[in-house]
């Protein structure tokens, strides 16, 4: 069984989705092993995006997920990171299949209302930033 991490970025808050994608994975059956809304710093944002560190658009990547409350969520369920990816759609919102949530919820690249963990490693070490007292 896999835990991964999502966020529900600032633009989703802002837009009062998170009932809407929260519902999405409530239905699809994971398990909620954490729920947090939280505001960001920036050194936490970029330790979570420190894969871009080098990136022309780290800057505006940093700017734009301290830019409001968050929720983190953790979710487990059978293959929870691919599921969980493929229930986001493509990075792209353009390239997001409808019935995606970014697909369905979303227009611009910057502004792609939700992040998943990439990988079980990933989702390990972003587990860690934002539930650092472990999971229920
Ligand atoms: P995320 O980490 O936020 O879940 O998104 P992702 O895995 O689908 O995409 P990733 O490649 O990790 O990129 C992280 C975020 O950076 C923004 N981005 N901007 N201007 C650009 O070319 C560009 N490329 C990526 C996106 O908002 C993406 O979610
Ligand atoms: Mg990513």
């Amino acid at each position: 069984m896999e835990t991964t991490l999502v966020l529900l970025k600032p633009d989703a808050v802002r837009r009062n989705l998170m009932a809407e994608i929260i519902g999405r994975f409530e239905r699809r059956g994971f398990r909620f092993r954490g729920m947090r809304l939280i505001q960001l710093d920036r050194a936490t944002a970029e330790t979570h995006y420190a894969e871009h560190s080098e990136r022309p658009f780290f800057g505006e990547l940093v700017d734009f997920i301290t830019s409001g409350p968050i929720v983190a969520l953790a979710l487990e369920g059978e293959g929870a990171v691919l599921t969980v990816r493929d229930m986001m759609g493509k990075t792209n919102p353009l390239d997001s299949a409808p019935g995606t949530i970014r697909g369905d919820l979303a227009l611009l690249l910057a502004e792609n209302i939700i992040h998943g963990s990439d990988s079980v490693e990933s989702a390990e070490r972003e587990l860690a930033i934002y539930f650092p007292d472990g999971l229920l």
